[in-house]
């Protein structure tokens, strides 16, 4: 069994505007263990890379404890011991802003490289910065000198990776790493990622919308919803037998590959926009939207619970493997008649 790289509990981020506070992330619980690759989906705005960001230190937590390696890092960039700084790192979903486009790509790479005492001197550091250039597919004869602006956005973001894993990092977030890519590229950089991932043995929280990519790529799955994680599961139980109703919604707008991946999908639809993070809805914050709501959903948040190994859900109506209170079938067939009574109404008028 492997052991967890990253802890993190109760964990709350809320940040306090003038029109109200955002609760961003409103209480999570999980691990990462190493050498794994934790895949983070959920809509726009779920909190999905404010968590990643919070985990790296960018934004320190409203509350909660976060741990690497058992060391306390529940606190901003800035209070970490720079041995942990340096055991983790952050490439964000656009390669450009990330970049300074003043520097050569040898400055941009090299600057972890000195900023850690790991190269000792220019040459040390450029002979360093030429081998990882290689590792990430970029001829470093070619890239060396030249500055972001004269980059394609795939090369780019080969720059960030490169500099990403300057200091041998055991744990690298990856905020949609490929979602600003040519779909030519994407395939590309993903593969650089899973290559260094397997070779350097780093963990990853891998933050994505595109549901085929993790099904490929992650070791487990976590679906994120206003703050909140609805389902936790390893990738194969996420994808084959979710259990929240919500996951079962968006898997339903997934794309499948075979017949009977088609036949087996839910043909359900959430129902309504997704509420403001800002003016969260009672009970379960997702039963605005859910097909299966019942009256208890209105009022007591679902907590997220073991109902097999390894497998969390918050749900009300989800008790066990075998004990789920709702019936997609019954709802599928409520949804066409509501349809076909609004066809109706339309032909009469
Ligand atoms: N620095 C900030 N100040 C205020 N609100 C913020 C800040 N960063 C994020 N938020 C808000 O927190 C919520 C979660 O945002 P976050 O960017 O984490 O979502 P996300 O899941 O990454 O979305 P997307 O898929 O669009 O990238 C949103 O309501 C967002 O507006
Ligand atoms: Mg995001």
């Amino acid at each position: 069994m492997a052991e967890n790289l990253i802890e993190v509990k109760n964990l709350k981020k809320y940040f306090d505007m003038e029109a109200g506070t955002v609760k961003a992330i409103d209480d999570i619980t999980f691990t990462i263990k190493e050498n794994e690759v934790f895949g983070l989906v959920g809509e726009s705005g779920s909190g999905k890379s404010t968590t990643g960001k919070v985990l790296m230190g960018i934004h320190p937590p409203t509350e909660g404890e976060i741990s690497f390696r058992e060391h306390d890092i529940s606190i901003s960039s800035s209070g970490r011991a720079k041995a942990i700084k340096r055991d983790m790192n952050m490439v964000f979903q656009d390669p450009g802003g990330s970049l300074n486009p003043t520097k050569t790509v040898l400055d941009i790479v090299g600057l972890p490289l000195r900023i850690h005492d790991m190269v000792d001197g220019k040459k040390e550091m450029a002979k360093e910065v030429y081998q990882l250039l290689n590792t990430v597919d970029l001829d470093p004869e070619r890239f060396m000198y030249r500055r972001p602006n004269d980059l394609g956005q795939g090369e780019k973001q080969a720059v960030a990776i490169a500099r990403a894993i300057a200091t041998d990092p055991s744990f690298v977030v990856l905020d949609e790493p490929t979602s600003a890519l040519d779909v030519s590229i994407q395939a590309k950089i993903m593969n650089i990622l899973i290559d260094l991932q397997d070779e350097y043995n780093m963990s990853y929280l891998f933050i994505t919308h595109d549901l085929g990519l993790m099904r490929n790529i992650a070791d487990r799955v976590a679906i994120m919803y206003l703050g909140r994680f609805f389902e936790v599961a390893d990738s194969h139980v996420f994808f084959e037998t979710p259990l929240h109703p919500y996951t079962k919604v968006l898997l339903g707008s997934f794309p499948t590959t075979t017949k009977e991946e088609e036949k087996l999908k839910p043909d359900l639809k959430a129902r309504g926009e997704i509420p403001s993070a800002m003016d969260l809805p009672s009970g379960c914050r997702f039963h605005t939207r859910c097909p299966f709501k019942e009256e208890k959903c209105l009022e007591t948040e679902p907590e997220l619970v073991e109902v097999q190994e390894d497998h969390f859900v918050a749900c009300h109506l989800v008790n066990g493997v075998d004990d789920v209170e709702y019936d997609v079938e019954e709802v599928e067939q409520e949804e066409k008649e509501f349809e076909y009574d609004i066809e109706g109404i339309e032909m009469k008028t």
